[in-house]
This record gives structure tokens, C-alpha cells and sequence, in this order.
């Protein structure tokens, strides 16, 4: 709790919100003061579930005691230390703590400061160790804002419709999507997807497959829509490219640092790729991303062909190493699994009877919700008005929730990885009120 407010911004009225750019399109007009655990409070002390995680970043909580005091000790020491002028002692121990994060390996990493950087570092690399030219990425996936990273994503028109021409060599292939299957919905665990045959007919359609130099694909899409694909799929694409010399790049940039029930969500499968990209959960919300690379993958960036001047801040470093204390001390991954189990089994219970909610699904603490109207089409018709009704009604009862999904129809749900048994038993019972609100019904079929 802040005992005094002061204001570290200046002193006089607060400016009209008119001042941001209307280019960051938001989900509430809060002005919030400060941040615990699972909760975000007003100036006027109204409290907030934050199931947001500010986008999957606060895993360990908001304003997590031991992250505060290590970011607090070391801007009192370096605010700045440049990572072509200096070394730090925060970024020797992160970049070592950070290489013994998976097993195989060798791995060593690179840091940087947003997700879509880290892509970037992880595709100039995978070009420079091939030699090749081409990236493959996948429908429904997101990877960022640059002008790369744009080129990379497909999950909604609005990222990269009025952005063309965007860097070319890149190809789409087709994500197990189970639910929204041309052939029906169906379980992930008995999936009838042709992924792999769409790969291979975009291997002889499109691209040889020498010619690309890597494959990313996030482990769970995120942005695109929470689609938690076939056990299959990530053991077999690592087989696929394997046999191609395609190097896989998993873009584990909101699936990371615990979110999934796995410290990485890889570790599901047992995949292990060749690039691994970070950011969001890697420090609690400061600005820091990165990639972990097989270390012969990683020395092949010659110096000055990569880097930044902020990349690695000794501040954001010595947040990371409390996020991973944190994370590791208080069993976080664990938490992840059990609470995201409850969630589900929660949700499911929820969407019995309402043929209006298409698909419950998730892993870990990585949950969503998908809206259709079940009289329309073949029953899967999205429905964003009905998913938007529920996202605000939650709002009115103090829940904050994200969508997400080509056609904005998904509620996701984020919670932090600190979130307890309570506080998603009221998450549940805010949602049931809201899904009665927006009248989230529908005869079931
Ligand atoms: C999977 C994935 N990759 C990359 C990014 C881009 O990260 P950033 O917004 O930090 O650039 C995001 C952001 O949501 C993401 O979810």
C-alpha cells in the first residue's frame, strides 16, 4: 500500500486523457494508483481483479515485494550501464541464470527490451546461421508491431492491413486451429488438422524448404485467439524441421515464464528448439526481452551486427533475477497448473448449457472463452458483440479481462501466476453473473 501519494510526474490537475493518441485502443478508461498481488486500485481505492496480467507480464503479481526492493537497490546504484561500454553484475548473473533455464543446450542468451525486438534478434539470427533467406511463420500468430515482426503476423487484419509493403521471404502455414477445423470441431487430443500436409504443399507451392532458414510459431497462440493446439504438433514440426535444416524458433514471448504450467511451454511436448524468444513475464513488467539460442547458433551475430543502446538495462536485469527467485521459491509453475485447472473446470461448468460459448480451452493460467451465435451457419459463427458484452459486464463487477482472436469473439483470461484458489472462485462467480448479463444463453445442441 503507497502510505503518502506522491506524485513522481509533477504537481497540478491531471491532463485530459486526450493526450495519448488514440492509436492505443483500450478496454477501460481507469486511472489507476497502484498495483498488489492480483489487484489494480483506483485513486479512490476501488480495487480490481487484474485478470490482464497487463498482458500476460505481471506473473508474479503486481508490485511483487521482492522484485520492488531489487529494482529499488539497484537504480539507487546504476540507473544505466551500457552493454557495448560496460558489464554489469545484474546482466552477468541474468545471462547466466537465463542459459541454464532449459535443458540441451549449450544455450546462451542476448537481451533486448520489447517481444517484437527479441523476434527480430531471432530472425537476423536464424539468417545469418543459415544462410538462408525465408522464415515460415503461422495463421492466427502474433510476433509484433515492426515492420518484421508485422510481416511475421497473421492473426488480425488491423496489425499489418494499412502497413504493406512489409518485409518480403515470409510465408504463412496453417495452425492446428481444432475448433474452427474446415471439418469440425473436434478434441486437439484426436486432431484431424492437415497442418502438416498445408506445410508441405507450401514447400512445393512456395518456398523450398532449403531455403528457409526458420520456423516460429508460438507454442500457444496468444494474440490470434488462445488456441492450444494437437500434443502432436510441436513434436512433429521439430521433426519436420529437423529434416530440413529449418531452424525452430519458438516464440515463447507470452507463453514463457511459467504462464502455461511449464517454465517454458516447449516442455510440454519436450521439444527442444533452437531459438527461444522472451519478453513479458521475463521481469515483472519491466522492459526486457530476449532470446536463448544453442550457443553455436548464437556466435554466429558477429559484434555490432545486433544490439540497441538500452538491450539488457541493470535495472530490468535485476528485476528478472527476482522474478525468477520469486517464481521458483513460491512454486508459481505449480500454482499455474493447479489454479488454471480450477479455472477451466470452472468455465466448463459455466458453458454447459450455453450453446453461445463455442470452445472453453486453455493451459496453465493461459484461459479462454470462445463466442458464437449458435443458431447461424454451422453453429461456430463468431460473435464479438455478445464476447464484448461479456468482457464490459465483467468490467461493471470490477474483473478486467482481454479479448483476443481474429474476429475479436475469445475472452482471454490472464491471470497472475500468484492468483489464489479465492480469488478465481470470485473470477468464476463474476463471470457466470456476467455471461447472465450479456446474455450469454443459446439452446444447446
Ligand atoms: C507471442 C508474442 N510475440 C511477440 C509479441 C510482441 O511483444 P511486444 O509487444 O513486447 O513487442 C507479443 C505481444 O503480445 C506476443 O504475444
Amino acid at each position: 500500500m503507497v502510505d503518502t501519494p506522491v506524485s513522481p510526474a509533477g504537481a497540478g490537475p491531471l491532463p485530459d486523457r486526450s493526450v495519448v493518441p488514440p492509436v492505443w485502443g483500450r478496454i477501460t478508461n481507469l486511472v489507476v494508483d497502484h498495483g498488489e498481488g492480483s489487484w489494480l486500485v483506483t485513486p479512490e481505492g476501488e480495487r480490481y481483479l487484474d485478470y490482464t496480467s497487463g498482458i500476460g507480464v505481471t506473473n508474479t503479481g503486481h508490485a511483487h515485494p521482492r522484485v520492488v526492493a531489487a529494482v529499488q537497490a539497484q537504480a539507487a546504484r546504476l540507473l544505466h550501464g551500457q552493454q557495448n561500454i560496460v558489464y554489469h553484475e545484474p546482466g552477468l548473473r541474468l545471462y547466466d541464470r537465463l542459459a541454464r533455464l532449459l535443458p540441451g543446450g549449450p544455450w546462451g542468451a542476448f537481451l533486448s527490451n520489447s517481444g517484437a525486438e527479441a523476434v527480430e534478434a531471432a530472425v537476423k539470427l536464424a539468417r545469418v546461421a543459415t544462410g538462408r533467406p525465408a522464415i515460415v511463420a503461422f495463421r492466427y500468430g502474433f510476433h509484433g508491431r515492426t515492420a518484421q515482426t508485422m510481416a511475421l503476423t497473421a492473426a488480425k487484419d488491423v496489425y499489418r492491413g494499412a502497413f504493406e509493403p512489409l518485409p518480403g521471404s515470409v510465408y504463412h502455414a496453417s495452425y492446428p486451429y481444432c475448433y474452427r477445423a474446415p471439418g469440425g470441431a473436434h478434441d486437439p487430443a484426436a486432431c484431424t488438422c492437415d497442418w502438416e500436409a498445408q506445410l508441405e504443399l507450401l514447400f512445393h507451392q512456395l518456398v523450398y524448404p532449403d531455403k528457409v532458414a526458420g520456423i516460429i510459431v508460438e507454442p500457444v497462440i496468444g494474440e490470434g485467439g488462445y488456441i492450444v493446439p494437437s500434443p502432436t504438433f510441436l513434436p512433429r514440426l521439430r521433426e519436420i524441421t529437423r529434416q530440413h535444416g529449418i531452424l525452430l524458433i519458438a516464440d515463447e514471448v507470452q507463453t514463457g515464464f511459467g504462464r502455461t504450467g511449464e517454465l517454458f511451454a516447449v516442455r510440454h511436448w519436450d521439444v527442444e528448439p533452437d531459438i527461444v524468444v522472451m519478453a513479458k513475464g521475463i521481469a515483472s513488467g519491466l522492459p526486457l526481452s530476449g532470446i536463448l539460442a544453442r550457443r553455436d547458433i548464437l556466435d554466429r551475430l558477429r559484434p555490432g551486427s545486433h544490439g540497441g543502446t538500452y538491450g539488457g538495462n541493470v535495472v530490468a536485469c535485476a528485476a528478472a533475477l527476482a522474478t525468477l527467485d520469486v517464481i521458483e521459491d513460491e512454486d508459481l509453475v505449480a500454482n499455474a497448473r493447479e489454479r488454471g485447472r480450477q479455472l477451466v473446470h470452472g468455465l466448463r461448468r459455466l458453458a454447459a448449457g450455453r450453446a453461445s460459448v463455442g470452445d472453453v480451452r486453455g493451459l496453465g493460467l493461459m484461459v479462454a472463452l470462445e463466442f458464437v451465435k449458435p443458431g447461424e451457419g454451422d453453429g461456430r459463427m463468431p460473435d464479438p458483440e455478445l464476447t464484448k458484452r461479456v468482457q464490459q459486464a465483467c468490467f461493471d463487477r470490477r474483473l478486467l479481462l482481454l479479448t483476443a482472436g481474429t474476429y475479436v469473439n475469445v475472452i482471454r483470461i490472464i491471470p497472475p501466476l500468484v492468483t489464489t484458489v479465492e480469488e478465481v472462485d470470485s473470477a468464476l462467480s463474476i463471470i457466470a453473473q456476467a455471461l447472465d448479463a450479456a446474455g450469454a444463453q443459446g439452446p444447446t445442441e
